[in-house]
């Protein structure tokens, strides 16, 4: 008997993993066409390679980012691609006035809001913390608060969709990383922050998803200048992670991680060897980076 539970109990957890993962939805590209859509941080990078594939599938898109004539690009080049609509507004997420407006235009212009897409980050630099407490105020100002006051602002209009709120995070917000204190911090009150509000959501019957992404190294052009030299890893391609993150925003999973070979699998480790976790993250690294040494910001 305690053989035959030995064998049954592991095989029907089996069954049962096999048949939730076989009954959830496929993603589908009709799923965002028509959909509202904010995407932050969209003048280059992952923001922008968001951009294009809902231009492909047919979203109204509105941008945003401080650099006025990169977002003008990527507006011309979503109509080109298919997009329902797109415009911008340009500003800095520094300013928490500015993170609200940009939700305020988007009911304006779109009349109401399916998705927000939380991604722009702010300049860090690379290297061992400086003791910088100005910088790392300022950096949660844009990496943290301007994602609360947006979210915020845009909560009626989500409501009233029941759409989806996105947060792009990183490896970095979910286990220490050495050389990105300030970045890691923000990243980590990014999934304190919105796992406590999905909670109440749920307690409140409030049909609003909220997809956290974690994201390994990816081939942008700044995290490549900041890290590729330091990290033994090859990046992975910015347009594949884009749609990743939007195929799990539309799916509404709780969770995306991309690559999933180079962050949730090491992250099963966090529990039970998180040791063995730091010293894996360690050496990634192929040099330690000297206090101040002369990196482009992360
Ligand atoms: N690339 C990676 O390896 C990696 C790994 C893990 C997680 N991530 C996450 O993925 C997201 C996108 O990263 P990325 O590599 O695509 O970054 P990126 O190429 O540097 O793009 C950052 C975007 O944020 C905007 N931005 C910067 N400062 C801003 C400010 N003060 N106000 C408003 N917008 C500002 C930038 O435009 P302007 O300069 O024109 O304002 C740009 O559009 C970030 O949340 C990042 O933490 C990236």
């Amino acid at each position: 008997m305690g053989r035959l539970q030995k064998i049954l109990i592991p095989l029907l957890g089996l069954v049962l993993a096999f048949w939730f993962y076989s009954a959830r939805e496929n993603f589908k590209p009709e799923m965002l066409q028509g959909k509202r859509v904010i995407v932050t941080g969209a003048s280059t990078g992952i923001g922008e390679q968001i951009a294009y594939h809902l231009a492909r599938m047919g979203s109204h898109i509105l941008i945003t980012a401080r650099t006025e004539a990169k977002l003008q690009k990527v507006v011309r080049r979503c109509l080109e691609l298919g997009a329902a609509s797109a415009r911008y507004v340009s500003g800095t997420m520094e300013d928490m006035a500015f993170a609200q407006h940009v939700v305020s235009e988007a009911q304006a212009s779109l009349g109401g809001l399916d998705m927000l897409i939380l991604n722009h980050v702010g300049a860090s630099y690379f290297g061992f913390f400086d003791g910088d407490v100005e910088h790392v105020r300022k950096l949660l100002e844009i990496n943290f608060l301007s994602y609360v006051a947006m979210t915020t602002a845009a909560l009626p209009m989500l409501k009233e969709s029941e759409g989806s709120i996105v947060v792009v995070s990183s490896m970095a917000g979910k286990v220490g990383f050495p050389f990105t204190v300030p970045y890691s911090a923000t990243k980590f009150a990014l999934d304190g922050f919105f796992s406590s509000l999905r909670q109440e959501f749920s307690i409140q019957n409030i049909n609003v998803s909220i997809t956290l992404c974690i994201l390994g190294f990816i081939d942008t052009d700044r995290a490549v200048r900041a890290a590729a030299e330091v990290l033994r890893e090859v990046p992975a391609p910015r347009d594949e992670c884009a749609l990743e993150i939007l195929k799990g925003a539309a799916l509404r999973r709780r969770e995306l991680y991309y690559r999933y070979s180079s962050t949730r699998l090491p992250l099963l480790l966090r529990d039970c060897a998180a040791e063995l976790l730091d010293y894996l993250v360690r050496s990634r690294y192929r040099l330690p980076a000297a206090p101040g040494t002369p990196r482009p910001p992360l």
